[in-house]
């Protein structure tokens, strides 16, 4: 039911200087799978299957990556590299691409603000893709949440448990449980001070968005470092309707760090390769 999904990829991902000088975070990759094919994976899963990017400067990979490479493909045609390509090849197949530029980089709610042309005036995903789910379980977090969707119809944030030192890297909620995993939100700092933070329950890098988010961003004077936050958006949901929150199932790796990409290649590795070493 819900169709679109948006990467909102326009940041200068810092923290992979130099590497990110010439090439987006997004296309980093883990094993031979850039983060943003994970993302665009995890979309399509959940029943999604129009793509839309924002992108920036400097990022023009993103759109080649979902593009035919011609002279490659003539290359190794009927070589035995072609099956490489057959997983990029259907992922292109299912799905159609659209692709925006934000000028300056004002923060993640300007980011999706910019993505509004690329969005019906409909409920849409967000996925951040430098944080790579997965479910080993079963559904995806995407899926996930899009099954809280169909019951509430309103906006809906992944969280997470984090220790209490971190909060100052996440957008923190707090709010009452309706059941296990799910939460009605009623208030949301972003990167508050462990002293200040309403709760250890971290936002990450999935959303589900009503439109209506447009217009509330409109209004949304700059929080936290002078930009534009999600965050601060969705606090005015809330308040103003109903935002719930999700314990997702499964498992969350922080790739815009070293640490968490790391972690996540270890983690793939051994779960494609680990038995071939044993
Ligand atoms: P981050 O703060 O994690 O990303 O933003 P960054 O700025 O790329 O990374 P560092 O901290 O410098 O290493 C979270 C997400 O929001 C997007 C980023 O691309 C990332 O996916 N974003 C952020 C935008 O698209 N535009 C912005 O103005 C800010």
């Amino acid at each position: 039911m819900l169709k679109t999904c948006l990467f909102p990829a326009a940041g200068y991902g810092t923290r992979f200087l130099p590497a990110t000088k010439s090439l987006p975070k997004e296309m980093l990759p883990i094993l031979t799978k850039p983060l943003i094919h994970y993302g665009v994976d995890e979309a399509l899963e959940a029943g999604m299957d129009s793509m839309a990017f924002v992108t920036g400067r400097g990022k023009r990979a993103l759109e080649d990556y979902f593009d035919i490479s011609y002279e490659l493909e003539h290359q190794i045609a009927g070589s035995s590299k072609e099956p490489l390509l057959a997983e990029i090849r259907q992922l292109m197949n299912k799905c159609s691409f659209s692709f925006t530029r934000q000028n300056e980089m004002k923060g993640l709610g300007h980011a999706i603000y910019t993505g509004r042309g690329l969005v019906n005036d409909e409920a849409f995903g967000v996925v951040l893709a430098d944080d790579l789910c997965i479910n080993e379980d079963g559904e995806g977090v995407l899926s996930q949440m899009t099954k809280i969707y169909e019951k509430y119809r309103c906006s809906i944030v992944a969280v997470m448990e984090v220790p209490r030192e971190q909060t100052a890297s996440y957008g923190v909620i707090s709010g009452r449980a309706i059941d296990d995993s799910l939460i009605m939100v009623d208030d949301m700092v972003e990167k508050p001070n462990p002293d200040e933070a309403p709760s250890n329950l971290a936002i990450i890098g999935r959303y589900i968005l009503t439109p209506d988010i447009f217009s509330i961003l409109e209004r949304t004077a700059p929080g936290k470092n002078g930009e534009v936050q999600i965050t601060d958006a969705l606090k005015t949901q809330a308040l103003e309707g109903m935002v719930l929150a999700l314990k997702f199932k499964g498992r969350r790796f922080d790739c815009g760090s070293l640490h968490g990409f790391v972690e996540a290649t270890n983690y793939f590795y051994e779960r494609e390769y680990g038995k071939d070493n044993s």
